[in-house]
């Protein structure tokens, strides 16, 4: 990925810079994700971090727009279109993000061993950000708004090597 460019991206390079200081620290997972998340708070950007036709997304689904990537962590921004909605998954490391349209709906789970248990709910609205760290962070997130959702989601995980945030897909049942 060309950094040089990627960084011209409105906000983008406040950000990043930004959660390198945080990581620095060398916190554990959840405090650099709550850590981050208050720094995304303060230096959440408008929608002009991407290009109109990336915040058109994809019919029906959901797209990733990873915009940084190194070592420690990611910046990825997720396009949303509207009732686009994830599987059940945990993840590879902390994880913060912050909400630029739409809202993102989340809901939380407990694994039971055979089946999942449902164990909360948040509903993320513009401007609203959150962080967390596994374990314990098994989720489904879907667009509840009737408007394309935009978030931006800081990975402590590079991505580019990984594929994705995801640890794990759960097609358990859910009682
Ligand atoms: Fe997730």
């Amino acid at each position: 990925m060309n950094m040089t460019a990627t960084l011209t991206r409105p906000g983008l390079a406040e950000i990043v810079s930004g959660v390198a200081e945080i990581v620095k620290r060398g916190l554990p997972g959840r405090e650099t994700a709550f850590a981050v998340a208050d720094m995304l708070r303060d230096n959440l950007p408008t929608l002009d971090i991407l290009t109109d036709e990336e915040r058109n997304g994809v019919p029906g689904s959901y797209l990733s727009f990873p915009l940084y990537t190194q070592e420690e962590f990611s910046v990825v921004a997720v396009v949303w279109q509207p009732g686009s909605e994830t599987v059940i998954h945990d993840h590879l490391a902390w994880c913060a993000f912050g909400v630029l349209s739409g809202v993102e709906h989340e809901t939380l789970y407990r694994d039971m061993g055979d089946h999942l248990v449902e164990i909360g709910r948040a509903a993320n609205k513009p401007g609203e950000v959150s962080g967390f760290a596994p374990p314990g962070d098994i989720h489904m997130v879907r667009n509840t708004s009737d408007e394309i959702g935009v978030s931006l989601h800081v990975y402590g995980a590079d991505v580019s090597a990984t594929g994705s945030s995801v640890r794990r897909v759960y097609e358990l049942p859910v009682r």
